[in-house]
């Protein structure tokens, strides 16, 4: 591959400024994480941690601790996330923002930091109304303000409001909003194991009717888990039909969905394959880091696709090199991306990683050896060396058998 100005050319120059072996590893483009929570980042604990683990303690500690939020703590918590993503060959991030904060300290604080971090990571910003539109004091008009302020993208969460007639109402106004600015929309949309949380039907219909094709997210879905199949099958259907993105969030959702049932207890989860299978655009997010709700992560979309391959039952040999396309290409179409990719004039932004192939690097949640932003390296890891005594003798121990083979 030959790089200049930044992007990705078709021939190589005589003399090449530089040049890097990559030894057969797996080159992709960034990785883009199409869903995560900035603002809530690395306050597990603060000021005290979710004992049951469930999403209702979570929620009741964020209350609490959403009260100390302030311009400066967002931005350094968010920042030192940044700074992992980036480590984990992140350059793209789309990050929900709770506006249900008369003062938008949240937003306000991110939308400082995506200026400052503009040259080496893209972040769009979700105005997310965590405890609802409707149903929150002044939500329509909270909503309204963030847009007005930079948000990029606008959000809801239908389930979450007081009624059925507010979800749906939601809905409609986050939507006619974004058509109103030309935005796009991401929803938390059926984030719920009950199967009568039917609110992706409305945005499919909104999609179709404000003509927002292509511009239409809907995260979590995870009430889909629990449709019967014929009601599952009619929804795939049209959300292909309005084509509309879909991003499963399995870290978090494997741990708090499922949690009123007795055994068998449900996995809760959005149905990952037959949406991929309709042809609809599915990708992966990671949703959580070291929050109220989820206490685990460094911000790696690997460790998330690994969780996926058992949980999502994506271990077929095709499913597992698609969990790679679920943190690149359908995440870059998810979030609207130009450029993207590893044609010629593409931007050079780029994963080397410590793997041969998309299965190693799922198999080994891969060291990424190198990250590239525009041709230029933005970030290394040195693989850990092993060695163990073995019959006497130290020996190295190298996990990549089928490199070698
Ligand atoms: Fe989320």
């Amino acid at each position: 591959m030959a790089i200049r100005d930044g992007r990705i050319v078709a021939a190589a120059a005589e003399e090449p400024e530089e040049t890097v072996e990559a030894n057969g590893a797996l080159l992709t483009p960034a990785l883009v994480e199409p869903h995560i929570h900035l603002d809530a980042v690395l306050t597990v604990g603060q000021p005290r941690h979710n004992l049951t683990g469930s999403l209702f303690e979570g929620i009741a500690i964020w209350g609490e601790r959403v009260k100390d939020l302030t311009v400066a703590d967002v931005k350094a918590r968010a920042e030192e996330v940044l700074r992992w993503q980036v480590a984990n060959g992140v350059l793209f991030v789309r990050s929900h923002v709770d506006v249900c904060d008369p003062q938008l300290t949240a937003l306000r604080a991110l939308i400082e930091l995506r200026a400052e971090v503009k040259d080496l990571v893209t972040l769009q910003l979700v105005a997310f109304p965590q405890q609802g539109i409707l149903s929150f004091p002044d939500g329509e008009a909270l909503m309204r303000q963030a847009v007005t302020l930079g948000a990029d993208v606008v959000g809801a969460i239908p389930h979450f409001e007081l009624t059925r007639d507010y979800g749906e109402r939601s809905v409609k106004f986050a939507m006619e909003l974004a058509a109103e600015h030309g935005k796009p929309v991401d929803i938390h949309c059926d984030e719920t194991d009950d199967d009568h949380s039917r609110f992706l039907e409305v945005m499919v219909a909104e999609t179709i009717r404000l003509k927002l094709t292509g511009r239409v997210t809907a995260s979590h879905t995870t009430a889909m888990h629990s449709y019967n199949n014929a009601y599952a099958g009619r929804l795939i259907s049209n959300v292909r039909r309005a084509g509309l993105h879909m991003v499963t969030n399995p870290l978090d959702n494997a741990v708090l969905q499922g949690r009123f049932d007795h055994y068998p207890i449900r996995r809760g989860h959005t149905r990952v394959k037959e949406l991929l299978a309709a042809g609809v655009n599915v990708c992966l997010g990671h949703d959580s880091v070291m929050d109220p709700w989820y206490p685990l992560g460094y911000g790696d979309p690997l460790q998330a696709a690994f969780v996926l391959a058992h949980y999502g039952q994506m271990s077929g040999y095709e499913e597992i090199r698609t969990l790679i396309d679920m943190i690149t290409v359908n995440a870059a179409r998810t979030l609207g991306l130009a450029d993207y990719g590893l044609a010629p004039g593409c931007r050079a932004d780029l994963v080397l990683f410590e793997a041969p192939t998309e299965i190693d690097a799922i198999r080994l949640v891969a060291p990424r050896r190198l990250v590239l932003k525009a041709g230029r390296v933005v970030a290394r890891t040195e693989p850990a060396r092993h060695t163990i005594t073995w019959r006497g003798a130290e020996r190295p121990v190298d996990y990549q058998v089928a490199a070698k083979g």
